[in-house]
């Protein structure tokens, strides 16, 4: 007989494109991931419209709905407070669910600054609760791959990290001025929304990040305030950043992101080279990792290898299907949740596996840090 497994009810703050994601993740965890550490239930979803929010408690199956975030993170029937809203809402929930005890998931980038996202880390670290921010690549089978090829020296010293997240999402100029284009709601633009998953990527493959020299850029300066209007307002967080980076343990690498590149759809991508071989992976293909190790001989015509990480021995993928039966991007949350569920249960760090509060501050004080060389045009020493 299966014996009693426990229950986490969820409260959810938000409810677009990433509440959808993780309400999808919760549900494919008890579904999927049998037995799981605990079933989560779908308590109370938080948003500011009743129509639209009840709509999708309804739709997304939560029991009920709030119009007030304070509600929900108050609320002692809630176990885990899930913050999937917009970045500016990120600290005073997040913050509250924390002093009340709550396990948080929190969506990246932890908060739209990195002194906002050290308070987080510093008030994370005497709470009660569980804390993890939602760096879901991290939850890549293939990237796990790399990691524990990186861990076992497969590849060698390492010399450099490539990564880059590119988009077309925004190419058109009449695409209007979302909350993500501006910067009292989002902090920063592309660097804080694709940047800060390369750059947590980076630190999680390769290690800490000590010094940066970047450049940040806006090239569209203005859009339409909404889809039906002419109206324009002004774009004030860049919409592309290049940098290079600099690693603790001497690697050099470069990461970039932009939404202003025609034909590239959701492409994250990284190349890491080392002494004895190289990985690559591409976020559009997340089932294969290519590895080329140099050992394997010198004939000429050998490249990198493609390797399916879709064994059952591979991360997470026994939950799904038999092996060569992908798995895809809505997938990922489900072994995101999956894992926060056991660490709460289980009491076990979140990190290294999933990112915890100091790796989100980090990833903010990093973003931050290549504004200000971008400001200042020198080269940014990370101090922590
Ligand atoms: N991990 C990922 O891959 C990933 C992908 C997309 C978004 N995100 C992150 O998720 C967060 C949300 O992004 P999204 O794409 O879902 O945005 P979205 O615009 O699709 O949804 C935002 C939600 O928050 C609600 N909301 C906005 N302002 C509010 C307020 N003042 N009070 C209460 N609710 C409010 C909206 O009604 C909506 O339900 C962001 O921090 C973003 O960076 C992460």
């Amino acid at each position: 007989m299966t014996e009693k497994i426990p229950t986490l009810n969820i409260g959810m703050l938000g409810y677009g494109f990433i509440g959808k994601a993780h309400a999808n993740g919760y549900k494919q965890l008890s579904y999927m991931m049998w037995p799981p550490p605990a079933i989560p239930y779908l308590y109370l979803i938080c948003g500011r419209n009743e129509k639209a929010v009840s709509e999708a408690a309804k739709r997304y199956g939560f029991k009920g709905y709030r119009l007030d975030w304070k509600e929900v993170v108050s609320d002692k029937r809630i176990d885990i407070f899930d913050n999937c809203a917009p970045n500016h809402l990120h600290f005073e929930p997040t913050v509250e669910a924390l002093k009340n005890g709550k396990n948080v998931i929190c969506e990246k980038p932890l908060a739209v600054n990195g002194e906002l996202a050290y308070e987080m880390y510093k008030i994370s670290k005497d709470a009660k609760g569980k804390s993890m921010v939602a760096f879901n690549y991290r939850f890549i089978p293939a990237v796990i791959l790399a990691k524990q090829l990186i861990d076992e020296g497969r590849i060698g010293r390492i010399y450099h990290f490539r990564g880059r997240y590119l988009q077309e999402g925004m190419v058109d100029p009449n695409r209007p001025l979302t909350w993500r284009l501006r910067k009292e709601f989002a902090g920063k633009g592309v660097l804080g929304d694709l940047g800060s998953h390369i750059i947590d990527l980076a630190r999680y493959l390769v290690g800490e990040i000590v010094a940066v020299s970047g450049i940040t850029h806006t090239f569209i300066k203005e859009r339409p305030l909404s889809d039906n209007t002419s109206q324009k307002g002004t774009v004030d967080v860049d919409d592309a950043f290049e940098s290079i980076v600099e690693f603790e343990n001497g690697a050099i690498g470069t990461v970039e992101a932009s939404k202003l590149c025609h034909g590239r759809k959701n492409y994250m991508y990284f190349e890491i080279n080392g002494s004895k071989g190289s990985i690559r992976f591409n976020l559009e293909r997340l089932d294969e990792l290519e590895v080329y190790f140099a050992n394997e001989g010198t004939n000429k015509i050998m490249g990198f290898k493609d390797v399916m990480v879709t064994e059952s021995s591979d991360p997470f993928i026994k939950y799904w299907w038999p092996h060569g039966h992908i798995i895809g991007w809505g997938n990922l949350f489900a072994h995101e949740l999956y894992h926060f569920v056991d660490c709460i249960i289980n009491d076990k760090d979140v990190a290294p596996q999933g990112a915890s509060f100091e790796d989100g501050y980090k990833a903010a004080k990093i973003c931050d840090s290549i504004e200000e060389s971008s400001l200042t045009g020198k080269r940014v020493e990370l101090k922590y």
